[in-house]
């Protein structure tokens, strides 16, 4: 056992032994400078953290939080107010709309609704979509789904629609238990005409795993499900919250019809999700909340309630101005982090596209390294795919004959945060029958470094041979 509190670089000298205070950190990615990005991080800076828990929540870099101070002192409501604050700070937040649009690639910004996160993203199209479904119809999910993208689906089928006398489906679809991938012909045979949505993790935060996208589109297109605003083939909905913070993603190329993810997962304060809604779609989706400002100015009677424009409509109540306003803003401080002052001479989306792809390498880098690392440590076995190319930054793991939580605690004890438990993959957890349903994760993000993995690796290595 590892023992002894210790944080950051003085937890490196308890394994290396090496007397030095400071990491030694890898520069040999071409575009990705991970010294440069740490500079930005407080935790990292002033805390000295090694943060490798970054699948829960990252970590909040200074700009925001010195943008965040500044934007209260300029406080006001947004479509509330004619002060010149108010007008202001409307016009900041609907910019963040147009940011967070362009950086997943939807061609229109009213397509971009936003939630408190992907959960009450994915809820609010269950919601949404509620009055749609009709008697017979079915559901197609997967076992790797985070509970956010299973339980509304299960409650929708289970709970929900039986009580108005309709009887929906839920069908999972299998993965194989060996490589942690998606069985696509189980899901192609359990897509029908009476399939209304296909709801699919986009990069599995269990396994790291990311489902072909585009196949599940195509399959989903195939289905013949007649909408009843006329749209034929299944709904392709993908749940990106471990897809979107670190892949290049372009919604129209891979023709989705929901894509929901959270900004607390890559750089911003928790509280915001998007939504993106392919526009055919939303034209006629029902709201999911109703109430302030999603209806039209002056439209409202005793007898009829017209809605506001899109996609206001969809923003009942005060929403969260300033959590919107730094979100918007991480979609270019996360571009600007990575490339800095290269590539100004290419367009926004090049940029864009080129920064998350340079991500995407770093942290491949990464992963492979720990996955090779600790799948030859005695008593270690590590779930998903072992190709870093096939899965996103997750590392889960258990050690033969040790409870995950005992494997956490002695990582934090020499300053290393991961986390234990099921991740709200419970589904995946058990249909790899592991019992209890539990495992140990870490998960590197941009700020992390090679010589940090190294240290994660010495340090399991330890603990699995104690
Ligand atoms: C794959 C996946 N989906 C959905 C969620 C839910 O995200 P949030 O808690 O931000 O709503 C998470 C959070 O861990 C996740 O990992």
């Amino acid at each position: 056992m590892i023992s002894g509190k210790a944080s950051g670089s003085d937890a490196v000298n308890i394994l290396s032994g090496s007397g030095k205070m400071d990491f030694n950190l890898d520069e040999t990615h071409t575009l990705l400078q991970p010294s440069s990005i740490r500079e930005h991080f407080p935790a990292i800076m002033k805390g000295k953290r090694i943060c490798t828990n970054n699948a829960a929540t990252t970590q909040i870099p200074q700009e925001l939080l010195d943008m965040s101070r500044e934007l209260y002192s300029q406080y006001d409501n947004v479509h509330r107010g004619q002060s010149s604050a108010s007008i202001r700070i409307t016009e900041k937040f609907e910019e963040a709309y147009k940011k967070i649009a362009a950086f997943i690639g939807s061609k229109d910004w009213r397509n971009v609704l936003l939630y408190r996160g992907t959960t009450e993203a994915i809820n609010a199209v269950m919601y949404s979509l509620m009055t749609e479904f009709e008697d017979g119809d079915n559901i197609v999910t997967t076992h790797m789904e985070h509970n956010s993208n299973y339980i509304p689906w299960y409650a929708l089928c289970r709970e929900i629609t039986p009580k108005f006398g309709r009887k929906i489906e839920l069908r999972i679809a299998g993965f194989d238990r060996e490589s942690g991938e998606l069985d696509l012909e189980d899901l192609e045979r359990k897509v029908d005409e009476k399939t209304k949505i296909i709801c699919c993790t986009g990069a599995s935060n269990f396994l790291g795993t990311k489902p072909p996208i585009e196949k599940i589109v195509s399959i989903g297109r195939k289905s013949g499900y007649q909408h009843p605003n006329g749209l034929s083939g299944s709904y392709v909905l993908i749940d990106g919250a471990h897809l979107v913070p670190n892949t290049p993603v372009d919604v129209e190329k891979m023709g989705i019809d929901f894509l929901a993810w959270s900004f607390h997962k890559m750089l911003a304060p928790v509280g915001v999700g998007g939504l993106f809604v392919r526009r055919e779609i939303l034209e006629t989706l029902m709201p999911f909340q109703y109430g302030g400002d999603m209806i039209a100015e002056g439209k409202v009677t005793a007898e009829k309630v017209e809605y506001n424009e899109l996609p206001w409509k969809f923003t009942a109540g005060t929403p969260n101005i300033i959590g919107t306003i730094l979100a918007g803003e991480v979609t270019e401080l996360i571009v600007d982090m990575v490339l800095g002052e290269r590539y100004r001479h290419i367009s926004k989306e090049e940029r864009t596209e080129k920064a998350m792809e340079a991500i995407q390498e770093y942290e491949r880098g990464l992963t492979q390294y720990l996955i090779d690392e600790l799948t030859s440590i005695d008593g270690v076995t590590v779930y998903g795919p072992k190709d870093a190319s096939r899965k996103t930054s997750v590392i889960s793991f258990n050690i033969a004959g040790q409870h995950p939580m005992d494997v956490a605690r002695q990582l934090d004890e020499v300053g290393i945060e991961s986390r234990a438990g099921c991740h709200c993959a419970t589904l995946a957890h058990h249909y790899l029958g592991i019992n209890p349903p539990a495992s140990c994760r870490i998960s590197p993000y941009i700020y992390n470094t090679m010589e940090e993995m190294r240290y994660v690796v010495r340090a399991i290595g330890k603990i699995a041979s104690a």
